[in-house]
């Protein structure tokens, strides 16, 4: 199907590796010119190779912090009309929230919850005065399935995800959206430290460990960064113009309620 969005920019955040760089590679295939950013310069060259050959849309790298002023200044310098920004950062460490100092929190909150509205500040009315615009906030399956060790993520994530419910309405006559997507346990090397640690915390292998983890879940499986990609290449669409404002798991049925 092809999305009709050949031609579009697309500001990708952090996105030299895993999740960010899938949705890349997604729109790339695309015909989407994409902006890619991390911090390190020699993982974005290779990622931008790969995205490259594809032949498809053009790659330029960014070298930025996503969660620093700098940084989204050096992106929206690098590419200061977006049609299409894709919000994302590392996630919060794991921990018990009675460790937890004011400095933790304030981390968290910026860099998973106000980088994100701060570049949706910076695009939104952009995208409203040209009639076309899609963003896509990469959250986690944790803003409705918390776990207890990952506090700062639920705290921080939800709080982006009540933003968005508030401002997402608006510019939806305008053929702008804002979306939220939720991964569940997605192939990438964060994933694989994170199943590595609670291996570790049950004090197993993390081959036999896995072997149950993901036996447990409906899919039997993690997902693939190139699925979630493809979701998101898809809420960036034309035909998606009629989706906002939503919050769309991409968990192979991990959360296990209605709504
Ligand atoms: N994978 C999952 O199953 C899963 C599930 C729930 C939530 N999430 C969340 O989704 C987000 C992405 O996860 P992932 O699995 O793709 O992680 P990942 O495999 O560790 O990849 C993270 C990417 O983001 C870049 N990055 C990290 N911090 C950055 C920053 N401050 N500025 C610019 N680039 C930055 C990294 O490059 P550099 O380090 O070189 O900058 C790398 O390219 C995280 O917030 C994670 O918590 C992931």
């Amino acid at each position: 199907m092809d999305l009709n969005i050949a031609g579009r920019k697309a500001i990708v955040c952090a996105s030299s590796r895993g999740l960010g760089k899938a949705c890349a590679v997604a729109l790339a295939n695309e015909g989407v010119d994409v902006w890619i950013s991390g911090r390190n310069q020699t993982t974005l060259d290779i990622t931008a190779q790969e995205i490259q050959a594809l032949g498809k849309g053009k790659v330029t790298t960014v070298l930025a912090d996503v969660t620093t002023e700098e940084g989204r200044n050096a992106l929206f310098e690098a590419c200061p009309t977006p049609d299409i920004v894709v919000n994302n950062a590392g996630g919060p460490p794991p921990g018990d929230f009675r460790e937890w100092d004011q400095s933790d929190w304030f981390s968290a909150i910026n860099d998973n919850m106000y980088s994100a509205i701060d570049m949706i500040k910076r695009s939104i009315d952009g995208m409203v005065d040209r009639g076309f615009g899609r963003i896509v906030n990469i959250t986690s399956v944790a803003v409705k399935l918390p776990q207890a060790e990952l506090g700062l993520s639920n705290g921080a994530r939800a709080g982006l995800t009540g933003f968005i419910a508030g401002i997402a309405r608006g510019p939806a006559q305008h053929n702008v959206t804002i979306n939220n997507l939720l991964p569940g346990f997605i192939d990438t090397d964060r994933m694989r430290n994170v199943v590595k640690a609670k291996a570790d915390a049950a004090n197993k292998e993390v081959e036999q460990f896995s072997d149950t983890f993901f036996g447990n879940m409906p899919a039997k499986r993690p997902g693939d960064a190139d699925e979630f990609g493809a979701t998101c290449a898809f809420l960036c669409s034309q035909q998606a113009a009629y989706i906002t404002a939503q919050n769309l798991l991409v968990d192979g049925g991990l959360y296990p309620g209605t709504f």
